[in-house]
């Protein structure tokens, strides 16, 4: 059988637009893949559109040691080698950024661009904060970091994270990680019906007059890992649970300090060290980033020590290999206008089996089952980097949310409704089922009747044989969409990064094309102002 030759990716980015070449072909291929073109009818983007599409961050600019402040690999859908790839011969630091996952979550403290030029500047030492890069950018940064000075960062400790957290802790509590404060529990609520194969919480806190928030942006907090996790661990070990840890037990330090989830390149190191024959070369090839029994991805810290099962490291030279445990972020699903002290979050349960172990989600599962009504916990809110409603109140809205990427849209409609704002409102909701998964239901129903909702458009992938998702009834509705974002409607988006995101802006250029009577590469860039001036905001992870 014959394979027909791949088609030429289309010239999209001319010559003369002030790009490198791997640049161009880069962008090249990006909008071949955005747009599924094979070249035939497609018009060249000119110099300026293109240069318009290049990513560039908000205070990049060149800082005199040769960087032009682009960063064309700031795309969370790029590969880690791709990436590096676009930052070849650029300075150390963008070289860091470019390992970093991409997603400006927010998670490490930092946005990609601050996080890397706070290693670089060595005020920050922690190489493996960044919580969607995992290993991959750890280990990157680490390679990295060796041509700061000639030699390898020391890997910064428990004790060491510690102490770098409280070096320099923000003005107010509750408003960075490195400074959390207080919030009570108060309740869950689940969000489906029985016989839905998705588990979702509706949560609520009380944050007391400790913390200020704004709808959009997003709540830390610090979980707990299971109990019954760090017993099979201190098991595994064959270590005392009351083994002492800088003033405190094994058994503490396992649930609350330390991440028990991927097993980091340093377990594997130490274990290399104590193992002997051929375990000592699995382990040393496990911590050099690569898996000899093709097992590495399903390696948690309980199974990378039944691995190497019999290996008794030193309880406190265990507790140093192991990452931090970090807090987790999730999107806001109240307004403080309604209620200032109580704060709701739209949370999805991890839970998955590998063999016969049920793995769970550290901080979903703390909310879903152990966190108890009264119980209070760490908190702290992560101000949104350009995740807002409009400023002007009668500015039509657009939003975007699958899942639980409706938490923010809540939040959105909650301020509306307390404000008496007069522009209309547009939700796209869609999950698996209607009769189990349609969250906030009776709600948003109420909020229909009260105008408050003014559209709501629903998108079911499992109610019948074809798959129906959001960006499926975009395109159905194409017309009045476009009629709305000419009357100068923002558009939001929130939920998976991944796919949804990327179909969803694909949905819009074809609607913008199609009903705004503009070339493919007209509506790109109509879509790419519309990110410009802000009309386009996403709250994707
Ligand atoms: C800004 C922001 C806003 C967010 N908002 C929300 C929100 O509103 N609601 C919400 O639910 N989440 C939200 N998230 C995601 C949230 O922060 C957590 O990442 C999520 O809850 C999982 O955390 P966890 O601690 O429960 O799981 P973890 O312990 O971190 O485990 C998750 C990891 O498990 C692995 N994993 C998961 N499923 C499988 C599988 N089937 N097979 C193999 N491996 C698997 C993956 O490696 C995954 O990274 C948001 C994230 C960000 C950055
Ligand atoms: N603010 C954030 O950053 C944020 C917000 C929400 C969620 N998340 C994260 O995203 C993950 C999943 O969230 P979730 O459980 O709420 O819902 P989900 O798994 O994303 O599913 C929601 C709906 O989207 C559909 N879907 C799947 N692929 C799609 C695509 N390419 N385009 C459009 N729709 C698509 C699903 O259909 P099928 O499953 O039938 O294919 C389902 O109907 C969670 O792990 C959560 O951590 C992050």
């Amino acid at each position: 059988m014959s394979i027909a030759p791949r088609p030429p990716v289309p010239e999209l980015i001319p010559e003369n637009a002030p790009f490198t070449i791997e640049q161009r072909t880069w962008l090249n291929g990006f909008f071949a893949g955005l747009l599924s073109l094979d070249g035939a009818g497609i018009k060249p983007l000119s110099a300026a559109e293109s240069a318009a599409l290049m990513p560039s961050l908000p205070g990049m600019v060149p800082s005199g040691d040769g960087d032009d402040g682009e960063a064309p690999w700031h795309d969370q859908t790029l590969p880690l080698a791709e990436r590096m790839n676009l930052a070849e011969g650029r300075p150390l630091r963008r070289r860091m950024m470019a390992a970093m996952a991409q997603q400006d979550c927010g998670q490490c403290g930092y946005n990609c661009q601050d996080y890397s030029e706070a290693l670089f500047s060595k005020k920050e030492a922690r190489l493996n904060l960044c919580v969607p890069g995992g290993k991959e950018t750890a280990r990157m940064l680490k390679t990295l970091s060796q041509e700061l000075d000639g030699s390898p960062s020391p890997a910064p400790t428990i004790a060491a994270s510690a102490a770098a957290a409280t070096v320099a802790p923000a003005a107010l509590p509750g408003c960075s990680r490195d400074n959390p404060a207080e919030a009570a529990f108060l309740s869950r609520t689940r969000l489906n019906k029985q016989g839905s194969a998705k588990e979702t919480w509706h949560i609520e806190f009380d944050l007391g007059n400790n913390i200020d928030y704004t709808v959009g942006d997003a709540f830390g907090i610090f979980p707990t890992n299971d109990p019954a996790l760090a017993d099979a661990v201190i098991a595994a070990l064959n270590a005392p649970a009351d083994f002492p840890i800088g003033g405190r037990t094994l058994r503490e330090v396992l649930i609350d300090g330390v991440s028990l989830g991927a097993a980091p390149d340093m377990l594997f190191q130490l274990f290399s060290y104590i193992a002997g024959g051929e375990r000592r070369h699995k382990a040393k090839a496990l911590a050099a980033g690569e898996d000899p029994d093709g097992d590495a991805t399903t390696l948690d810290v309980l199974a990378a020590i039944e691995k190497f099962s019999g290996v008794r490291p030193d309880p406190e030279a265990f507790i140093e290999a192991l990452d931090p445990l970090q807090p987790r972020l999730y999107s806001i699903a109240s307004s403080p206008k309604v209620d200032r002290k109580r704060l709701a979050l739209t949370v999805d349960t991890v839970r998955y089996k590998i063999d016969s172990r049920t793995r769970l989600g550290v901080a979903s599962t703390f909310l879903a089952d152990r966190i108890k009504p009264g119980d209070t916990l760490k908190v702290y809110v992560q101000k949104a980097h350009a995740f807002a409603l409009p400023a002007d109140p009668t500015v039509p809205i657009i939003m975007i949310g699958p899942g639980t990427g409706v938490a923010p849209f809540r939040a959105f409609l909650h301020e509306r409704m307390a404000t008496k704002a007069p522009g209309r409102n547009w939700l796209f909701f869609g999950h698996q089922r209607s009769n189990y998964d349609f969250f906030y239901e009776d709600e948003l129903a109420g909020m229909k009747a009260a105008r408050v909702l003014t559209r709501l458009t629903l998108a079911w992938s499992r109610d019948g044989d074809q798959k129906i998702y959001v960006q499926d009834r975009m395109r159905d509705v194409g017309r009045d969409l476009w009629a709305w974002i000419a009357e100068g409607a923002h558009v939001y988006v929130c939920g998976d990064a991944k796919n949804m995101a990327k179909d969803v802006e694909r949905a819009l250029i074809d609607v913008v094309a199609s009903y705004g009577v503009r070339s493919v590469n007209d509506a790109v860039t109509f879509v790419v102002d519309l990110k410009k001036s802000g009309r386009y905001q996403q709250d994707v992870y």
